[in-house]
């Protein structure tokens, strides 16, 4: 039974064989099928991955945080620039509230030259801060104001002075918030403007402040942005979402100085490549154009039968 089975099988394919060398359609067909339902089964579930990870609801809010609204942020979009007015304003707020708790150590002055300020903007503004310096000629540490080559000023000499000022927490450093936090410029808006009264039945410890978005709800920073707390000096409405959506886009440019030329070389490289494929196809189909075109046809010569 075996035998004959693979025996069937094998003629089979023999037959099939000698078809497909007598004529391609039938087996192209089915190759063509094939590609086409493996194709339309990749896109798909691609697809339907990507809708499930944007879409999905977290099964345990009160562990991981409420998830975040999505905001839309110009440099979300897939071309979509930072708006530099807003980084201007957002350094503002940071300057005037953020820093007095949070450091941002790898931001230096000079970074914020031709990107939100002018060069004199900034060495003004640096040059308010004193920054320790030396040793001078006597060995001796001196004060100086600080110049473009300085990074943010701390606003706590160490871990455990910042730890101390704030119940005991830890305010991270701000620099690269928006990449190290899920979610990111969404998460961050929403934990800024979500404080709101801790709902029945939950005990918020003292020192402690309600918000929903901070996983595990209770979280030590006390709201800080409320309508009215900077004001801006291009005349922007100072309300409390204006002020978290440019000190978010603020944090946003700190942690990805690079986003606006990356994407202008993103476009400049697509379309030098897609236009370098275009040619290298067009090269190839002239090269192989032959052996594509060609037909070859065996004459047996006269006799061939009985000579084998
Ligand atoms: C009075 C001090 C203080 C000020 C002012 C302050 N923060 Fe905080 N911040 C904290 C502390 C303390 C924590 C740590 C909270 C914790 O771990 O419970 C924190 C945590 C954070 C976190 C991290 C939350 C997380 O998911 O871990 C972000 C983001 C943040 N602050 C942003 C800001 C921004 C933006 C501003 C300015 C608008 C600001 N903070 C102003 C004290 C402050």
């Amino acid at each position: 039974m075996f035998s004959r089975n693979a025996f069937n099988t094998f003629k089979q394919a023999s037959q099939n064989a000698s078809k497909r060398f007598s004529t391609q359609a039938g087996s192209a067909k089915t190759y063509n099928t094939l590609m086409g339902v493996s194709v339309a089964t990749a896109v798909g579930s691609g697809a339907s991955l990507y809708y499930l990870n944007k879409n999905s609801a977290y099964a345990n809010m009160e562990a991981d945080g409420l998830h975040p609204a999505d905001h839309p942020f110009p440099q979300k979009k897939l071309l979509g620039t930072f708006d530099h007015a807003s980084i201007r304003r957002g350094f503002q707020v940071f300057k005037e509230v953020c820093a007095a708790c949070h450091s941002m150590d790898l931001v230096y002055w000079r970074n914020l030259v031709d990107v939100a300020y002018t060069e004199e903007e900034v060495r003004e503004m640096a040059s308010e801060y004193q920054y320790t310096d030396g040793p001078d000629d006597t060995g001796d540490m001196f004060e100086r104001p600080g110049k473009l080559t300085d990074p943010m000023p701390r606003p706590y000499a160490n871990e455990e002075a910042a730890r101390a000022a704030n119940a005991g927490a830890l305010p991270p450093d701000l620099s690269l918030i928006t990449k190290a936090r899920h979610g990111g410029v969404d998460y961050i808006y929403s934990l800024l403007t979500g404080y709101c009264e801790p709902p029945a039945g939950v005990e918020v410890r003292e020192g402690l402040n309600y918000n929903p978005y901070f996983p595990g709800g209770a979280i030590a920073m006390a709201q800080n942005i409320f309508d009215g707390v900077v004001e801006f000096e291009d005349g922007t409405p100072n309300t409390a979402s204006q002020i978290a959506k440019d000190v978010v886009t603020f944090l946003n440019w700190a942690a990805e100085p690079e986003l606006d030329e990356r994407k202008k070389i993103g476009v400049k490289a697509l379309l030098l490549f897609s236009s370098l494929t275009a040619i290298a196809l067009w090269i190839k189909r002239n090269r192989w154009h032959t052996m594509k075109a060609r037909k070859i046809v065996f004459n047996s010569p006269k006799n061939w039968q009985k000579k084998n």
